[in-house]
C-alpha cells in the first residue's frame, strides 16, 4: 500500500503517519503553514515516508505528486474554524477547492481509495445525538459548510468515477503536537497572562473529544472497511465535556494553579461555533472499532500533553 497524505505533517496527519508507515511507503503533501516537519521526523528519517512541500491549491503539483500511489487521505483545511469570519473565501479556497483539487487529482492519477476528513460541524446547532443521517440541520459557520461541500464531492466523485470513498466526521480532536483549539489557546493565554484565563463563552458549552491517537486509529480503521464504494462514519466518543472542565484542567495543569477563570458569557463561544454537538459512532462500533479514550479523559490526558509542550516538564 502507497500512501497519499495530504496536510500529513499537521496535527492529526503526523500521527495518521505515525501508524502508516507500518504499512508502506507514505508521501506526505503539505503546504507546512501549520503543520511542521518536525512532527514527522520519525517518518522521515526512518526513510519509510518523504515529504514534498507543496499547495494542494496547486492542481498540477498535486497531481504529479500523487502519482504512483493506492490510497489518498485528504487532512488539508483551514485550521481556524472562526476565521471564516474574518476571512470568508478561506473555507471556499482552502476546504472545498483543495478538496476538489485532491479528488480530481486522484481521478488523474487513478488512486483508488480516498478517506476525507469531514467534521461533526456538518450536523449544525442541535443538541440532538446525531447519527450519520441526521443531517437535518445545515452547517452554521464556513468551515461547516465547506467541510458539507467536501462531502458532496466525495459523494460525486465515487458516483462518477468509480472511486472508494470514506467520510469521517470528527468530533473535536486533542492531544500531542495540536497547532490549534481550546487547550493550545488555554495554555497558551496562561503562559502569557498567568493571573487569568478569559473564556470565550459562559463554559456550559459542550462537545464530545476524541484523542487524536483514537482519530488516527479510526482513520486506519474505516480505510479496511468493505462497505459500499462511499461510507461516512462518526469518529467521537459518546460522552462530552465542557469548555468550563477544559479551563479549569488548564489552570491546574499551568505553573499558577490559582488563575481566575474569566467567562466572557452567553452561550456561544464566537458566531458560527456550535455550543452543544452529541455524534452517535454507533456505525463505526459495530463495525468492530472502539475507542481507547471517553471524552473526559482524553481531554484529562491532552491537557497533561500541551501544558508539558507549552509550560515544559514539571
Ligand atoms: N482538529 C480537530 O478538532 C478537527 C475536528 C474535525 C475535523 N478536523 C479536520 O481534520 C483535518 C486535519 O486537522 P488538524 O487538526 O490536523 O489541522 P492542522 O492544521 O494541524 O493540519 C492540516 C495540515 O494541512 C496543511 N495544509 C493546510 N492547507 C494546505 C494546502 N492548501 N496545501 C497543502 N497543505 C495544507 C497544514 O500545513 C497542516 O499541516 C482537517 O481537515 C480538519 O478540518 C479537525
Amino acid at each position: 500500500m502507497r500512501s497519499f497524505v495530504i496536510g500529513g505533517a499537521g496535527f492529526i496527519g503526523s500521527h495518521l503517519v505515525d501508524l502508516l508507515v507500518e504499512r508502506g511507503p507514505v508521501t506526505v503533501f503539505d503546504n507546512l503553514s501549520v503543520g511542521r516537519e518536525e512532527f514527522i521526523a520519525g517518518p522521515l528519517s526512518s526513510g519509510r515516508a518523504t515529504l514534498t512541500v507543496g499547495d494542494a491549491l496547486d492542481l498540477d503539483a498535486l497531481t504529479r505528486a500523487m502519482g504512483g500511489h493506492d490510497v489518498v487521505f485528504h487532512l488539508a483545511a483551514n485550521p481556524e474554524a472562526r476565521w471564516g469570519l474574518e476571512r470568508t473565501r478561506l473555507d471556499l479556497e482552502q476546504g472545498t477547492i483543495a478538496t476538489y483539487n485532491a479528488l480530481e487529482a486522484a481521478r488523474l492519477v487513478g488512486a483508488r481509495r480516498f478517506v476525507f476528513s469531514s467534521s461533526g460541524t456538518v450536523y449544525g446547532n442541535t443538541s440532538d445525538v446525531c447519527a450519520e443521517g441526521d443531517l437535518g440541520h445545515l452547517p452554521i459557520s464556513l468551515y461547516g459548510a465547506s467541510k458539507l461541500a467536501g462531502e458532496g464531492l466525495v459523494a460525486a466523485f465515487v458516483e462518477c468515477f468509480g472511486l472508494q470513498g470514506r467520510i469521517v466526521r470528527f468530533g473535536n480532536v486533542v492531544g500531542k503536537r495540536g497547532t490549534h483549539g481550546a487547550i493550545l489557546d488555554f495554555c497558551k493565554k496562561l503562559q502569557q497572562h498567568p493571573d487569568h484565563l478569559d473564556v470565550l463563552g459562559d463554559g456550559r458549552q459542550h462537545k464530545p473529544y476524541l484523542h487524536v491517537t483514537d482519530c488516527a486509529a479510526g482513520l486506519l480503521y474505516v480505510l479496511d472497511t468493505t462497505g459500499p464504494s462511499l461510507d461516512v462514519f462518526n469518529l467521537a466518543p459518546p460522552d462530552t465535556t465542557t469548555v468550563a472542565q477544559i479551563a479549569e484542567l488548564c489552570v491546574a495543569a499551568s505553573p499558577n494553579p490559582a488563575a481566575r477563570i474569566v467567562f466572557s458569557g452567553g452561550a456561544q463561544g464566537w458566531r458560527g461555533d456550535v455550543p452543544v454537538s452529541r455524534m452517535n459512532a454507533g456505525k463505526l462500533r459495530a463495525l468492530g472499532f472502539s475507542l481507547r479514550h471517553t471524552s473526559d479523559r482524553a481531554v484529562g490526558l491532552a491537557v497533561r500533553e500541551v501544558a508539558a509542550e507549552v509550560f515544559g516538564a514539571r
